[in-house]
């Protein structure tokens, strides 16, 4: 039986015609999903950012509100990797654990407004340890597991962060990567320079390793000898929740900053809206807690609406192809949002796998990170969704806090490859090349977000001005996105990708500059251009064309390996480059910049229409690279 929803299409335009014309009504109204110290008088103002009146504890908003009406409810499932290894925790439990761990963090000196970092694999800890912090008023910044000391260090110098939680180990399948030593290794980079007082360490496996004396802490005896009643810190509204680094143009990683407020209900009207939530759903995000998809959709969206999340410890074919349909199938999910290089590396293992397990409590099934092709599409519909569950396909950002434009179950109907409609309280715009909005229907263009939304990031961690110029400045009266989008005859969008310097590797996202500003820490490299180019599984990979400072002399292979090794030492093995191409030099414009457009076309193999080459500072570099490209390949 094809399942309902409770969105129709009469009850989704009513919505947005409300949100378009009366929008401080439609979000003072829609205000009152969250559970407020102080309700807020006002929604959008332009100086003093969303509902500045408003004030809430976003930890009070997951779990306290729940206790009365749904307290032994399961909130979260966690699946470890062992399968009889399975820890439900209601809604009680994990408010005892969470009153817990904010006390412990009290009692080693985190105050409202400090930054607490959180280092983890897929334990149930970073669940809790983000909305410890929440109820203290501490941000939390949580970083990506897979990234390298360098790149901790730089985010841990950044962010000021006064304490970590970390693990002694985390498990990727049978593999125990090693969480606490790369966090000692990060803690030597800076010395001095750091904020970071104690270092608390999570028990994932029974490995020992070493803790520096009065720095380092195990947390399980913290937490047992913590008090279970923690008073939440009210904060504003307009109090900062959490930082998220995140890649841009340029090569610092920049500290995205989300607001209590705006950001959770973002987040909880979000998760309603777009997985039709209900009281009885098994919420299933793959997502990393180290990436937004992680923040806003496994802990503040469903846990703000009382619903039961699923955590998963393990990896998608481990240890056998379909384990990800057995664990689906054990627990009863019924909403399952995944990245589009997950279901490719999922579908090329056959429709046989997903086809021994029962996945007939599934209702929505959706996509976030990247563009979908066509194909993967239609396999996540008809093989994982029968054909019974929409497809949303979600597009947002790190920084617009949750999702943009999808599909509204029930009131859209999705097309492959389409991230369809705006959700109401959202205006998107293309513009063309000299910044002029598109009124015509079937257009392409720079996608672009008019007026604000609750969720919209507040700034960049200490550098308000950062954010002006990459988001407000490009594109003066608009909020421009980074992304390119085709919009079709019904207005649906068609997300291109993006149209700067960040690459988009399996949903990670990765900026050029980054990778080039790691590379320049070889020595025996002059100077390189990192680009991204189609890839059949990741969506995009990196292909790096490198200038070495003694071309004829050195030795191909080793320097290859030398930037390879620089790549996942300074960043991390997520963004190491799929291919090197060493070259005698790269075209630039006469103002000494590399022609990203043509090294993409040359290293794609597309060299017939390479376009004008009379603005290069010398034309004749071209030749030589498409040589050396294709005498590699
Ligand atoms: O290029 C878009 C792509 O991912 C970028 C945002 O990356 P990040 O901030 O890491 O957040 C990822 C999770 C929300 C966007 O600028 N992107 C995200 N969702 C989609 C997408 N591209 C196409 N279709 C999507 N559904």
């Amino acid at each position: 039986m094809a399942p309902t929803f409770r969105t129709t299409p009469a009850a989704l335009r009513i919505q947005t015609d409300a949100a378009r014309h009366d929008p401080e009504g439609f979000w003072l109204d829609q205000a009152r999903r969250l559970e407020w110290a102080t309700m807020p008088t006002r929604a959008d103002d332009k100086d003093a950012g969303w509902f500045p009146d408003g004030a809430l504890n976003a930890s009070v908003n997951c779990l306290d509100r729940h206790l009365e009406t749904r307290g032994d409810h399961v909130a979260v499932i966690w699946q470890r990797e062992n399968a009889d290894d399975v820890v439900r925790l209601t809604y009680r439990e994990m408010h005892n654990r969470v009153c817990r761990l904010a006390n412990v963090l009290r009692d080693h000196g985190i105050r409202r407004g400090d930054r607490v970092a959180i280092h983890l694999p897929g334990v149930i800890e970073g669940i809790i340890g983000m909305l410890a912090c929440a109820r203290i008023g501490a941000m939390h910044v949580v970083l990506f597991g897979g990234f390298s000391a360098e790149a901790i260090a730089d985010r841990l110098h950044d962010s000021g962060a006064q304490l970590v939680i970390t693990a002694n180990v985390g498990l990727r399948g049978a593999k125990h990567i090693p969480f606490k030593t790369t966090m000692d290794a990060a803690l030597r980079l800076h010395v001095g320079k750091l904020a970071v007082r104690n270092v608390l360490v999570v028990h994932v496996t029974q490995d020992d390793v070493p803790l520096e004396a009065g720095r380092d802490f195990w947390l399980a005896p913290l937490l047992e000898a913590a008090s279970s009643a923690c008073e939440p810190e009210i904060m504003r509204a307009t109090d900062p929740l959490f930082l998220l680094y995140t890649s841009g143009s340029t090569g610092k990683p920049k500290g995205i900053v989300h607001g209590t407020g705006g950001y959770l209900l973002w987040a909880a009207y979000t998760h309603d809206l777009v997985f039709d939530h209900r009281a009885d759903d098994v919420f299933w995000c793959t997502a990393d807690i180290g990436w937004i998809t992680g923040h806003t959709y496994v802990t503040y969206g469903p846990l703000c609406n009382g619903g039961t999340v699923l955590l998963f410890e393990g990896m998608p074919s481990h240890p056998a192809p379909g384990r990800w349909w057995e664990v689906a199938q054990a627990h009863g999910v019924t909403t399952f949002y995944t990245s589009p290089t997950a279901i490719r590396a999922l579908m090329r293992e056959g429709d046989d796998v997903p086809g021994r397990y029962d996945l007939s409590r599934l209702r929505v099934i959706g996509t976030v990170g990247e563009p979908i092709n066509n194909e993967a599409w239609q396999w996540f519909a008809d093989v994982i969704g029968q054909r019974r569950c929409p497809v949303v396909d979600t597009w947002w950002q790190t920084e617009t806090g949750g999702i943009m434009i999808a599909p509204v179950p029930g009131a859209v109907t999705p097309r492959p490859a389409s991230a369809t409609l705006p959700l109401p309280g959202v205006h998107a715009v293309l513009l063309d090349e000299k910044g002029r909005k598109i009124d015509a229907h079937r257009a392409e263009g720079v996608l672009c977000l008019d007026g604000s939304w609750p969720g919209r990031a507040l700034t960049i961690w200490r550098d308000d001005a950062v954010f002006d110029t990459t988001y407000l400045k490009p594109y003066p009266g608009h909020y421009f996105t980074g992304d390119g989008a085709y919009r079709d005859e019904d207005d649906y969008y068609w997300i291109t990708g993006r149209v700067d310097d960040v690459i988009n590797v399996s949903g990670h996202r990765i900026g050029s500059a980054e990778i080039e500003d790691a590379i320049a820490a070889d020595r025996d490299i002059a100077e390189c251009a990192a680009i991204g180019v189609p890839h059949a599984l990741k969506g995009q990979s990196i292909v790096v064309f490198a200038v070495p400072r003694d071309l004829a002399g050195g030795n191909a292979r080793k320097l290859v390996d030398g930037i390879l090794k620089t790549v996942a030492t300074q960043v991390g093995r997520y963004a190491v480059p799929e291919t090197v191409h060493l070259v005698a030099d790269l075209p630039k414009t006469r103002s000494g910049k590399s022609v990203r457009r043509l090294l993409r076309k040359i290293a794609c193999g597309e060299t017939d229409g390479l376009g004008d080459l009379s603005t290069l500072m010398d034309p004749g570099v071209v030749p030589a690279l498409i040589e050396a490209v294709q005498s590699e390949s």
